[in-house]
């Protein structure tokens, strides 16, 4: 079974792949601070201390970050685009085979935003394809577009498999209708990713073998804004859930 490091372990998206994964992968967490579970805690923005942690592991999931759209460069920079390049350069030295980043929809955010981060200006809204131009409206945009670039150049120059994953909204309820009466409802609708789908993403990214490649991790909503062939084609990522199935009538 292959041995699958996963940074930001204690965090929402974490504790799903923890939970979801572990009976396909042996599961080695990585997290900032100590838990009640095991882990190594490190800062991962810190290039000595991340210094042999991936030793013996087959793939990594990157999760760690500031997850924030309004966040402040000296965090984006720091926790998102510092810390992505210690853990791909530690996957380089340690031959890790293939790093999986979780990107996000904000990095074409441009396209679609509403007044807010939250918000969908609904009159803007068409298809989006994973290789329209960048258009991030938001320091963490530009953080994860800079983290899929990395990505890219570590797969070109080291040989470092690489898919980011640009994954749509998730929470801890697993409920979208939870956003209902909202400025971010419209959002969510298109953006809603199950725990189910997210963990199936995570799974054929962590099989599929590409060298590089970036898909959309949202589920298969009536309301999505991205179209999902090359996602379909590349990763072979069918979601299964769709966010208007949990509104009453
Ligand atoms: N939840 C979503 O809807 C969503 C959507 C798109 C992308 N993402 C991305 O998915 C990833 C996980 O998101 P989440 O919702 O689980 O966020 P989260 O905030 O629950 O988890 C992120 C974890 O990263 C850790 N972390 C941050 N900086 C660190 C550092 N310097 N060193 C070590 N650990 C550090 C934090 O402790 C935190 O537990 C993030 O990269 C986020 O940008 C999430």
């Amino acid at each position: 079974m292959s041995r699958v490091g996963v940074t930001g372990a204690e965090g929402h998206i974490g504790s799903v792949l923890r939970e979801g994964l572990s009976a396909r992968y042996e599961i080695v967490p990585f997290t900032w601070t100590e838990q009640a579970f095991d882990s190594m805690a490190v800062d991962l923005s810190d290039a000595t201390a991340t210094a042999g942690i991936f030793e013996g592991l087959d793939a990594v999931i990157h999760l760690a970050a500031d997850p924030s759209p309004t966040g402040s460069w000296e965090s984006m920079l720091q926790n998102n685009i510092s810390a992505t390049y210690n853990v791909l350069e530690e996957s380089r030295r340690a031959a890790v085979k293939k790093v999986v980043f979780a990107s996000t929809n904000h990095t074409q955010h441009g396209y679609t935003m509403g007044g807010s981060p939250d918000e969908l200006d609904l009159k803007k809204n068409f298809m989006l394809r994973i290789d329209d131009p960048p258009n991030p409206t938001s320091l963490y945009g530009v953080s994860k577009l800079t983290g899929e670039q990395l990505g890219r150049f570590f797969s070109r120059e080291h040989g470092l498999q690489f898919v980011a994953l640009r994954i749509g909204a998730t929470g801890r309820g697993d409920d979208p209708t939870s956003a209902v009466g909202s400025p971010s409802e419209d959002y969510v609708r298109a953006m809603f990713i199950s725990k189910r789908d997210i963990t199936e993403a995570f799974a054929l990214a962590l099989e599929v073998d590409k060298d590089f490649l970036v898909a959309y991790a949202v589920s298969n909503n009536d309301r999505r804004i991205f179209d999902m062939r090359s996602t379909h084609e590349y990763l072979d990522f069918y979601p299964a859930d769709n966010a208007e199935d949990y509104y009453p009538g």
